[in-house]
């Protein structure tokens, strides 16, 4: 029988775990592999004792539609820049050659990591230096280039938009202003969803930095015309035309992003001094990143998984499978993680939204 290893890495998001599931069904298919589970990514190979489980059929039932990952994962536990203490002094080590010499001692044939871009580039790190490695693209950010949806996308954007439903009659019953901030760093595939879907007049994304004026002129005409209310969405990774993206470092050893949060609040803080208005906000975070991943995402994980394991058995290391254009297929790990995939200004999304009326801050 051949070994394969799985892990999860980089921040969760519904439909980790129905990969999880898919891989280990159709290994068992198959009837060629065994499939294990490294916990916390890479540390559970790293650690001594190593924290490497043996995925079963019972420990992988029903998992599909749970939220999160049974593996955990780490996003502070890259290999190459791995966190150590020596003598209470915090360093950042490669651990790569370490962790590809353990993975061939383990007895382990090959290696699905389901990650985001971060995850991706580090994948790739490894392939280069031999590791038969495979992705699969999760992230709520949908940011991963080359494929037109990541795992969680979906569900977090379904949580937004209720969320920004049940703000909108709190937001009319009070004649407010509400701002909800959405994740996204670099792109704002969340908050243009949501804020379509849930009908919110302005929304406010990374890639077009906004004009507070454009914002003025939007609140003020929407107010004139009777309307008594109105909903901003804004991506955590947005910024005005004169600002910055509002972040501050993280202080936690191994964690390589500023932690982003807090452009709401500015938001609100320029509104009130530009209009007599009275302004709420209200931030989603992390409750973007839980929940029963919906149907979309577990077919998705469901075919990732397949696919993914796919390519293992093809020996098409150095790959993740993509959903483009209606169809799963692979493209290279290194075509994958060239770029960040933002929302393009032609994208029938921006026109879509503008042709409605919604400002994107421009
Ligand atoms: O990459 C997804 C994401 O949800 C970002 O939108 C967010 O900035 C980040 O993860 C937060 O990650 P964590 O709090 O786990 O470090």
């Amino acid at each position: 029988m051949k070994k394969l290893l799985l892990l999860t890495s980089g921040g969760d998001c519904p439909g980790l775990n129905g990969v999880i599931r898919a891989v280990v069904k159709a290994a068992e298919h198959d009837g060629n592999w065994q499939v294990y589970g490294s916990r916390r990514a890479y540390c559970g190979v790293l650690e001594t004792p190593n924290d490497i489980v043996h995925l079963t059929n019972e420990l992988i039932a029903g998992i599909h539609v749970r939220g999160g990952t049974i593996l955990e994962t780490v996003n502070k536990g890259n290999p190459i820049a791995f966190p150590i203490n020596v003598d209470g002094k915090h360093l950042l080590v490669d651990r790569s050659k370490e962790l590809i010499e353990k993975l061939a001692e383990l007895g382990f044939d090959a290696v699905i990591n389901i990650g985001g871009d971060g995850s991706h580039k580090v994948s790739q790190h490894l392939f280069e230096h031999g590791l038969n490695i495979v992705g699969v693209p999760k992230t709520i950010d949908n940011d991963l280039y080359g494929t037109d949806y990541t795992i969680g996308f979906q569900t977090a954007v379904d949580t937004a938009t209720e969320a920004i439903d049940r703000l909108i009659p709190t937001a009319q019953s009070h004649n407010r202003v509400i701002i909800t901030e959405v994740m996204g760093r670099d792109a704002g595939w969340i908050c243009l969803h949501s804020a379509i879907a849930a009908g919110a007049e302005v929304a406010l994304i990374p890639e077009i930095p906004y004009d507070i004026e454009a914002i003025k002129a939007k609140l003020t005409s929407r107010f004139d015309k009777g309307h008594g209310f109105a909903n901003i969405v804004v991506s955590e990774g947005a910024k005005s035309l004169a600002g910055s993206v509002v972040s501050k470092q993280s202080n936690e050893l191994g964690y390589e992003n500023p932690v982003l949060g807090g452009i709401a609040e500015q938001l609100a803080s320029q509104i009130r001094v530009a209009l007599d208005l009275d302004v709420r906000v209200t931030v989603l975070g992390h409750i973007q990143r839980g929940g029963t991943p919906n149907a979309f995402d577990r077919v998705l994980a469901a075919e990732f998984g397949v696919q993914a394991f796919e390519l293992v058995k093809q020996g098409r290391f150095g790959f993740i499978p993509v959903s483009k254009d209606g169809e799963i297929k692979p493209i290279s790990l290194k075509e994958a993680t060239s770029e960040y995939r933002v929302i393009p200004s032609e994208h029938s999304l921006i026109t879509s939204a503008r042709a409605m009326g919604i400002c994107l801050g421009d």
